[in-house]
């Protein structure tokens, strides 16, 4: 009973957390450095509880359409990527 009330709340995409932690090594780490600690002034601290209260689909619009100083990664990286990246990130803290 338990399990089909998990499976029912499952989202259709489960995130890869190994593979976001891959894509983070070729793509992010430049700014954000390896452990999420920014190596560029002005991006957010992934280690700090703070940096990632917003819900996953309002990060992947950010990454999609860029931000400051960070490029848009539509066209680049999928959505099931960059929501595989989203959820590497929230093992950071
Ligand atoms: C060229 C530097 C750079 C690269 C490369 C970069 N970022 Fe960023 N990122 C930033 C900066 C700067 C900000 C803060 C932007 C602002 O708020 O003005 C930011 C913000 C963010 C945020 C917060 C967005 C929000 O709406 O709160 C997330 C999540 C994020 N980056 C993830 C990533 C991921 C994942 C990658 C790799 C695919 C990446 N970034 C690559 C510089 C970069």
């Amino acid at each position: 009973m338990l399990a089909a009330a998990v499976f029912a709340a499952a989202p259709a995409h489960a995130a890869d957390v190994q593979r976001g932690a891959e894509l983070y090594r070729l793509h992010c780490t430049s700014c954000h450095g390896a452990g999420g600690r920014p190596v560029l002034p002005g991006a957010p601290d992934f280690t700090q509880p703070i940096a990632l209260l917003k819900p996953d689909l309002r990060l992947l619009d950010a990454l999609k359409a860029g931000r400051g100083a960070m490029p848009a990664y539509a066209g680049l990286l999928r959505d099931a990527e960059l929501l595989d990246l989203v959820a590497h990130l929230r093992t950071l803290r």
